[in-house]
């Protein structure tokens, strides 16, 4: 018997407990994970379909307090807009990264409180030049995640996620962002870019937090 009385069967992961396990072993052994087909097909198409969503305004992105977008410009191309889980789709993609975390604070009690994503559209040309997404000990983000909606997505096309090591900036990985295909890292372990989008370049990003609140509650005075 495989009636089922939910129409949501057509968002589907593959994300499990044992795909968990691997994502859990690949953070403790690198401190980043590449995983690809994390949803089916029409999955992404529909994760896809969100950049046209009307209540989707997207912005340039910046890159720091003063939102100076004339240097913001120089450093990154990319326009972006919070994702809320008003669509099927959308809170789909968001109980999907609540699995993960829970999955993850329940392997490696990394304590994640909460996670905060966003649609990121490159037009071609654009880029995101080689940055930090957290800083030890003055950031709430503890463990980036970046999941792709290009399909048909080419060597030529370019927009690789670039992947430094920390020490001697050497190159860790260079991930083509496939459809499908999600990234974990933790935020303050390694320096990353994106390279210049030759087409246009679909993605969501996104990063699990901690409760600053209670660590600072809980850390030393002083
Ligand atoms: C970011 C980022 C990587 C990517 O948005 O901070 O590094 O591959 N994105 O889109
Ligand atoms: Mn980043």
């Amino acid at each position: 018997m495989t009636h089922s009385p939910c129409l949501d069967s057509e968002f589907t992961t593959r994300v499990d407990e044992s795909l968990l396990d691997e994502l859990a072993d690949q953070l403790t052994v690198k401190g980043y994970a590449v995983l690809d087909d994390i949803f089916s097909a029409p999955t992404v198409a529909s994760l896809r379909a969100e950049f046209e969503h009307p209540d989707c305004q997207f912005k340039s992105a910046g890159i720091g307090r003063q939102d100076d977008f004339t240097i913001a410009k120089q450093v990154r191309g990319d326009r972006i807009c919070w994702l809320e889980g008003r669509t099927g789709a959308a809170a789909f993609f968001l109980d999907t990264m609540a699995m993960i975390r829970q999955g993850l604070n329940q392997r490696l009690f990394m304590g994640l409180f909460d996670y905060e994503s966003h649609l990121a559209y490159y037009p071609v040309g654009t880029f995101y030049k080689k940055h930090w997404d957290a800083f030890k000990g003055r950031s709430n983000r503890v463990l980036s995640t970046v999941f792709y909606l290009n399909q048909n997505w080419c060597e030529t096309d370019g927009g690789e996620l670039m992947l430094y090591d920390r020490a001697d900036e050497s190159v860790l990985e260079q991930v083509a962002p496939v459809g499908g295909r999600l990234v974990v890292f933790l935020s303050e372990d390694f320096p990353h870019e994106v390279l210049p989008a030759r087409q246009e370049r679909y993605s969501i990003a996104g990063w699990f937090r901690v409760n600053t609140s209670t660590s600072t509650y809980l850390d030393p005075p002083g």
